[in-house]
Formats: structure tokens, C-alpha cells, sequence
């Protein structure tokens, strides 16, 4: 069943087939493909506001020990709805004794995202780096279980709370061999990635599972080993629904010119790409263009679903002496903010609501690219029952189900006067619970739930849209989903 969504904003739409596209958009509870119109310009005055008018997120690595810096704090709630922790959900930080878990860091990111209305990529379950000095000192059949272990305690943990792991980060080699790194790891043997994506599966099942490199941003022998690896892992039904790519640029390594065709590539065999440790080090227009081409080559790509920069500030970053970021020390913005905020409201295309099944059916190989080009703008309107909310705005969810389970992704439609504020109310059938939601509060969590807007996707203009989504056990809602100004 297909379902069609409205968003083009400012676009001058018949008023029939404007409302036809409004009553669609109501109270539909549609499984499967979803055709989006791609989003014309609207000024999101936030990097996460902007990047949500075309379905994506904008997300910042987070030093969990600067959440008592108000500056730091500000701008993260300000302008940011993914969070990813820089360091704090790695193998050392999380098992620092075998089967001892220490998750207070991980937690406490994880609370603020949620009481933020913010999204979390956890970062990362399986690394040669950043082990457990016990873990160092491991081989073979001990590792591979140590390891494995790992992986599922802690995804086990944060089980219903991740939108997408980095399961695998960089086990590529550097250089021409389009191989393995050698590491610890690897020695167990060369199923180890898809062991540890298994289990990841298994534990956490609403999660998307990801691997993350460097140095794959473009076509080279790394990222054609990447990409080897990911057709293979599709082919043969392992779980894997996306691709890191961390995007460090500087001088020496600059973003690609193949840098979209290298992502498109990716998407062409059924997996997402995200970008998700970007910093390019420089200053003023040089690292503005570099910045909004990146933003660009996403945009343009409808299953490149969000972009993750590596810290806030220049003096929070890793590679501070370059100052790679968006703000400068003070958290003033810089022109790379500007051109970057300036690319997002550009629009392009926009991202399918819909996560991936967490089954192991491999999808076909040869499927071609998405969405190069937005759909037509002149969809025939379905007949479908008209909108049950008051007219203020309307409420359509996009369900994604399996056994046991189900993630909801709700879009939010305003009415003609616009929203500031709105509340979503839907009915969950008897002995399904929400366990996880994000970008609305929800109050209840079985039978009659509500979701409220945060702070970041109050403001909805005439005919534009927002989205929210839930995770949760049991079966989906089926019935209508009403909404209504807060
Ligand atoms: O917390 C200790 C502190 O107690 C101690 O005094 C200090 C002395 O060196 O070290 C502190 O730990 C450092 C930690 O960052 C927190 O600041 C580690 O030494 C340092 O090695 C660690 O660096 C992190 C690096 O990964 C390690 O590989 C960076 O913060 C982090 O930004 C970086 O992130 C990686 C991604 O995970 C994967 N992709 C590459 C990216 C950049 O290297």
C-alpha cells in the first residue's frame, strides 16, 4: 500500500487537489512503500529544524562531561536533534571489567537526548580501538565470545533507545588492498562483523544496524571493500540496513568530487547512508563551500537520512587546532553554520518514512537508485476517508512491523492557519506498549497515548509537515490517529 504525503510547502497547489492531499494525509495507517514529494524551500532556523523539513536529521557528537557548560548545552538543544556520544558508549567505557557494564555516561546522554526531543546513534558496540585493556590482551575463541557478549549487553541495555548502532566501526584497511585491518578482531576470523551484526539484531531488533569508516567517502579500494562487504552481507541475508560515513576532511584528504555518486552506490544496494562524524578543518568561504557541498550530496540522495557533525564548538573538537566545526569557541556561528543552514533549506529530496524491516530477506541487488528525481507534484489524489481531526492539522502513520514488535513514524500536516503546537492521539491495541519515542513527549504508553511537540517542531507553517516517530512492543496501531493545536 503506498502512502502519500504532502509537504511542499509553499508550493502553489490547487485548492481541490490541496485538499484532497490534506484528507489523505489523515488518519491512515498505511505498511510498506511511501512516495514523499521532495520539500521546496522553508527557513528552518535550526540546523535540526531545517534538516527535519526533509526527513532528516542533523545530529553532533557529545562529550557527555560538557553537559554542565550552559554554552555548550545551549547550542546542543538549540540546534540539534540526533546525538551520537563521542566516547561514552565505547567498548572501554561501557565493560571497563569483563562482564562489569558501567552505562552512567551513556545514560546520561541518552536522558537528556530524551527530554530534548533528540534521536541517539550509538557509537560503538565493536572497535580495535578503545577496548578494555582486558579485552587487549584477548584472542581467538575468548574474544570472539568476550565480544559478542558485548555486543549484546549492551544493546540489550539501550535496547528501544538507539535509532541506529555503528555495530562495526572501521575494519578496513588504509591503502590499496581494499581489505581487512588487521586487529585483534579480525584474527578471530572474517565472519567476525557479521556475527556482531546478529547480535546486534537480536537484541535490539527496532535498531538500524550500521558499519562506520573513514576514508570510504569517495570510490577507492577501502570504501570498494566496504561496499563488497555490504552486497555480500545483503545477498546472503545478514543484517545490515546502513552505512557510516564519518567525513573528516582537511587539505590533504577534501571532500571527494565523487562524493554523492560514492553514497549513491551504497544506497543502490538497499542499505541507508548516513554521514556521521563530519568536521572538514579550515576557515571562512573555503570551508562554507565544503560544508554545504557535503550537505548537498546528502540532500540529494532520499536514503542519506541524516548528517552527524563531530562536536559543536572548534575547541571541542578532536582535531581543535584545525577548527573544523560550525561554531567557534565562543558558540558563535561561523560562515560554515550559515552555509550549511543555507544548503538544508535549499531542500532536495526527501526521506521515505519508513525503517527497515529487521527480517534477514535479502531485498534485490539490482533495485535502482531511489530517487534521483522527486516524484511529480500532481499525484492523483486517492479517495480515502476524509480527515478526522478538527482541521488544525492532520496526523498519518507509516508502520514498519515484525513479530513482537513494531516503530510507527507519524507526519504531522498542518492546517491552513499553520501550527504552534499540536497533540497526536492514536490508539495502541491491547497489550502493545510504547517503550521509546522521538521528536514529541508522549504521555501513556498503552491504550490511549498522546505525543506532544518539542521545542524544536512546535512551528509548523500552512500546509508543511513535521514527523515523530515511536517504537514499541506488541502490534501497531491501526485505527485513526487524530491531531489537533496544543
Ligand atoms: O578521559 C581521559 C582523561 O581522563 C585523560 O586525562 C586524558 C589523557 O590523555 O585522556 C582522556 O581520554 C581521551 C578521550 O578521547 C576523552 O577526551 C583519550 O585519551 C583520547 O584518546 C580520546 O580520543 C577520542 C578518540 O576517538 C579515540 O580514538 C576522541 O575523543 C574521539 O573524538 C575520537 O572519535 C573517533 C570516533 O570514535 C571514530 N572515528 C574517528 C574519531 C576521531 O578519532
Amino acid at each position: 500500500m503506498n502512502h502519500v504525503s504532502a509537504r511542499g510547502r509553499g508550493r502553489r497547489t490547487p485548492a481541490r487537489l490541496r485538499a484532497a492531499l490534506v484528507s489523505i494525509a489523515s488518519g491512515v495507517v498505511a505498511v510498506g512503500t511511501t512516495v514523499a514529494l521532495a520539500s521546496s524551500a522553508s527557513a528552518g532556523t535550526t540546523l535540526g529544524a531545517a534538516a527535519a523539513e526533509t526527513g532528516r536529521y542533523f545530529g553532533t557528537a557529545v562529550a557527555v562531561n560538557k553537559l554542565s557548560d550552559s554554552v555548550y548545552v545551549g547550542i546542543l538543544n538549540r540546534e540539534f536533534n540526533m546525538v551520537t556520544a563521542e566516547n561514552e558508549m565505547k567498548w572501554d567505557a561501557t565493560e571497563p571489567n569483563q562482564n562489569q557494564f558501567n552505562y552512567t555516561s551513556g545514560d546520561r546522554l541518552v536522558s537528556h537526548a530524551q527530554a530534548n526531543g533528540m534521536r541517539v546513534r550509538g557509537h560503538a558496540l565493536a572497535w580495535h580501538q578503545q577496548q578494555p585493556g582486558w579485552a587487549q590482551n584477548m584472542s581467538g575463541t575468548a574474544l570472539r565470545n568476550a565480544m559478542l557478549n558485548h555486543v549484546t549487553q549492551v544493546a540489550t541495555h539501550y535496547r528501544g533507545k538507539i535509532y541506529a548502532w555503528d555495530v562495526v566501526n572501521e575494519a578496513f584497511a588504509d591503502g590499496g588492498s581494499g581489505g581487512r585491518r588487521d586487529s585483534n578482531l579480525q584474527r578471530t576470523g572474517n565472519d567476525w562483523i557479521e556475527a556482531a551484526f546478529r547480535a546486534a539484531r537480536a537484541a535490539d531488533p527496532g535498531a538500524k544496524l550500521c558499519y562506520n569508516d573513514y576514508n570510504t567517502d569517495g570510490q577507492n579500494a577501502k570504501s570498494n571493500g566496504v561496499y563488497a562487504m555490504v552486497q555480500d552481507f545483503k545477498a546472503r541475508g545478514v543484517p545490515i540496513d546502513c552505512v557510516g560515513f564519518q567525513s573528516h576532511f582537511n587539505s590533504q584528504s577534501p571532500v571527494p568530487s565523487d562524493y554523492q555518486a560514492n553514497l549513491q552506490r551504497f544506497v543502490n544496494l538497499g542499505v541507508e547512508v548516513q554521514i556521521t562524524e563530519l568536521d572538514i578543518e579550515g576557515s571562512g568561504s573555503s570551508q562554507a563551500d565544503s560544508y554545504s557541498r557535503v550537505v548537498r550530496a546528502c540532500l540529494a540522495i532520499s536514503r542519506c537520512t541524516g548528517i552527524t557533525v563531530w562536536g559543536i564548538r572548534d575547541t571541542d573538537s578532536w582535531r581543535a587546532s584545525g577548527t573544523p566545526l560550525l561554531f567557534d569557541g565562543n558558540g558563535n556561528k561561523k560562515a560554515a553554520y550559515t552555509s550549511t543552514l543555507n544548503a538544508l533549506n535549499a531542500g532536495g529530496t526527501t526521506v521515505p518514512p519508513t525503517t527497515p524491516p529487521p527480517t534477514t530477506t535479502p531485498p534485490p541487488t539490482t533495485t535502482p537508485p531511489p530517487t534521483t528525481t522527486p516524484p511529480p507534484t500532481t499525484t492523483p489524489p486517492p479517495t480515502t476517508t476524509p480527515p478526522a481531526g478538527d482541521g488544525d492539522c492532520t496526523a498519518s502513520v507509516s508502520l514498519n512491523s515484525w513479530p513482537g514488535g513494531f516503530v510507527a513514524t507519524v507526519r504531522v500536516t498542518a492546517g491552513p492557519a499553520g501550527l504552534n503546537g499540536w497533540v497526536v492521539n492514536l490508539t495502541l491495541p491491547s497489550g502493545a506498549t510504547v517503550t521509546n519515542a522521538w521528536s514529541a513527549q508522549t504521555t501513556g504508553s498503552s491504550g490511549d497515548v498522546s505525543f506532544r511537540n518539542v521545542s524544536y517542531n512546535s512551528t509548523v507553517g500552512a500546509g508543511a509537515s513535521t514527523e515523530f516517530g515511536f517504537q514499541g512492543t506488541g502490534n501497531g496501531p491501526t485505527g485513526t490517529a487524530t491531531c489537533a493545536r496544543a
